[in-house]
């Protein structure tokens, strides 16, 4: 059968643009034994892959140029020839930015498989597929352990979150308030701003690009800073340093502002503060607290049915949407977790 791929076609300097993108039909061959075909229904769109369309390494390698990309993607198994997978299963796998692929299914997210209950199990109490990679996605683990696990929320203490309207952000916000933490975030628009407020319930938020980030942290947090979490700019950051208070913690989830200009943190301000207050500085893989996974699900679920958890997303129909919702990263023209729909 010929299926659609996404093509990475030449590497942007500065901002990704949908020309560095080109669509490609391929033939798919017949299955092997041990092998499945599955069709794509949502992809996932995240800032990594900015990284990712650089020609060097980061935490993960460089896409090639003229070949199927890689993603998060959630499809169904519609031909099986592998014992452990049947037609109508749903599997979650990096094989995104394709709308059918071929898998001898060892790249399967193990904790989707059929092998392991936890799917079944919450698509029967009301999850659905996209939310695998939504509100139960990689960019909510991120933010779920790096406040539950790499961070112990304390109420009362207060928590800045820059991004504060993206996936990360928006959930880390929100999971300060249901702990009962005094809420200061920023982000790019008066409309997120908003959002941020009103929805959310954030304490006090300011948009960025009006706003002297300083002065807007100083006038969100009165009492100082207690906990960070860092997703947008080693100038936040530094921003944030003369306000800490003694032996806390700031967790960078990501520097989204530094994926379209090469990668490299070149403006750390402040970094005596670091010495002077005694401060953690930490990154974490949101591997790292995966044994935490089930606890993760059952909050998340829990807080969302109980209308405390605000999830948006940003659905995008059809793969050749694809390289634009990308592209509408960086620019803050998405508004909630950037998801591409690839078939029903
Ligand atoms: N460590 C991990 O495993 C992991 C996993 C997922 C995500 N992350 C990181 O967490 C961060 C947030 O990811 P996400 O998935 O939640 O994305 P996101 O925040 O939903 O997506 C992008 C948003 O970032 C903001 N932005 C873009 N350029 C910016 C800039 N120069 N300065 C400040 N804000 C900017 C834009 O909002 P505005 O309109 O507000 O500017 C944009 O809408 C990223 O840094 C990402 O790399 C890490």
């Amino acid at each position: 059968m010929k299926t659609r791929q996404i093509h990475l076609v030449s590497r942007p300097e500065g901002f990704a643009a949908p020309e560095n993108f080109e669509m490609r039909e391929v033939e798919l061959p017949p299955l092997d034994e041990g092998q499945a075909l599955v069709e794509n229904l949502y992809m996932s769109i995240d800032p990594y892959m900015r990284r990712s369309m650089e020609p060097v390494a980061t935490d993960l390698p460089p896409w090639p140029l003229d070949a199927a990309l890689n993603g998060p993607s959630i499809g169904r198994v519609i031909e099986s020839k592998n014992a452990k997978y049947s037609v109508g299963d749903l599997v979650e796998s990096m094989s995104g930015w394709q709308e059918h692929f071929i898998s001898d299914a060892d790249d399967f997210v193990a904790y989707l498989s059929p092998e392991n209950a936890i799917a079944k199990r919450l698509l029967a109490n009301g999850a659905t597929p996209k939310d695998f990679l939504g509100i139960l996605g990689v960019a909510a683990q991120t933010s779920y352990f790096g406040m539950m696990c790499a961070a112990k929320p304390v109420a009362g203490e207060t928590l800045v979150v820059s991004s504060g309207a993206g996936v990360v952000g928006s959930i880390a916000c929100q999971i300060g308030k249901i702990k009962g933490m005094r809420v200061v975030s920023s982000a790019g628009s008066d409309e997120k701003v908003a959002w941020l407020i009103n929805e959310l319930g954030v304490d006090y938020a300011f948009n960025y690009k009006k706003t002297d980030i300083s002065e807007g942290l100083k006038a969100g947090c009165p009492n100082g800073i207690d906990l960070v979490l860092e997703c947008a700019s080693p100038e936040h950051l530094s921003a944030c340093l003369p306000l800490m208070n003694e032996q806390k913690l700031l967790l960078i989830a990501g520097f989204i502002g530094i994926y379209s200009t090469g990668g490299v943190v070149k403006n750390i301000r402040n970094f005596e503060y670091v010495l002077d207050r005694f401060l953690t500085i930490k990154s974490y893989p949101f591997m790292t607290y995966l044994s935490a996974y089930d606890r993760f699900v059952s909050d998340m679920l829990r807080w969302r049915e109980e209308g405390r958890l605000h999830f948006k997303e940003a659905m995008y129909e059809g793969l050749e949407t694809a390289p634009a919702a990308l592209c509408n990263l960086f620019t803050g023209a998405t508004h909630g977790k950037a998801l591409v729909k690839l078939a029903k």
